[in-house]
């Protein structure tokens, strides 16, 4: 069986609860996943001032020896200016040994993002991501249309999600939760990742 690991950043704890949801739906694929979180490196500080809650200490922080150990990624990533946050790219830069001995060259990655709003940077933030997933060779999984059709389509309710991966819209203040069909759409794509990924471990998984 493919080890896949869910590794994220959030300040505010809607990517986390995106995560977990996502591993909900790996789990329903026949699958495992672990969940770790990427090292924050915004002061205690900082974080008051935005309002930020207490980061939960249950889930382990990710070194690249998780990178190492998994065979398989769903990463978890809020917007900041249409980009990655530099927690995210501070992950990232500490791989070179990883980029240099090719480590993760085709391993299989998946995305989701949060925004605040429409047009925030749903798009642009996964495919600002796939820079680090070209360099070490990965294999982008886009969550696709193809099991979220329904969804994506409906443009009577908003939702976060795109093809490129599942997302939560969180408003302006920060304070809008996932909504059911978002929820809907994060499991779908642990599924749906989960049932790619199966495919190319097939002589592997049991
Ligand atoms: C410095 C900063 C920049 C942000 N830039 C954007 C942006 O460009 N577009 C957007 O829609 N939301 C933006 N946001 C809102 C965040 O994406 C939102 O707080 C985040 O998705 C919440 O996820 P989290 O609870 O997992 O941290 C920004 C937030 C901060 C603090």
């Amino acid at each position: 069986m493919a080890k896949v690991a869910i590794i994220f950043y959030s300040t505010f704890g809607h990517i986390e609860k995106l995560s977990k949801v996502v591993q909900e739906g790996v789990l329903s694929a026949g699958g495992k996943a672990d969940i770790y979180r990427v090292e924050e490196t915004l002061s205690e500080d900082a974080l008051l001032k935005l309002g930020a809650p207490a980061t939960s200490t249950e889930i382990p922080v990710a070194g690249k020896d998780v990178l190492e150990d998994y065979d398989a990624f769903l990463f978890g990533v809020p917007t900041r200016f249409g980009n990655v946050p530099a927690e995210w790219s501070t992950f990232w830069d500490q791989t070179g040994s990883l980029w240099v001995n090719g480590t993760l060259n085709g391993k299989p990655a998946g995305l989701f993002v949060s925004t605040a709003s429409y047009g925030g940077g749903q798009e642009s933030t996964i495919s600002n991501c796939l820079n680090y997933l070209v360099h070490h060779g990965m294999i982008y999984i886009p969550l696709g249309y193809k099991n979220v059709f329904p969804e994506l389509s409906n443009i009577e309710e908003i939702n976060g999600g795109t093809a490129w991966g599942s997302g939560t819209l969180v408003g302006s203040d920060g304070f809008r939760a996932a909504s059911k069909q978002e929820l809907k759409v994060a499991k779908i794509q642990g599924q749906t990742f989960y049932n790619t990924i199966k495919c190319l471990y097939a002589s592997e998984t049991p």
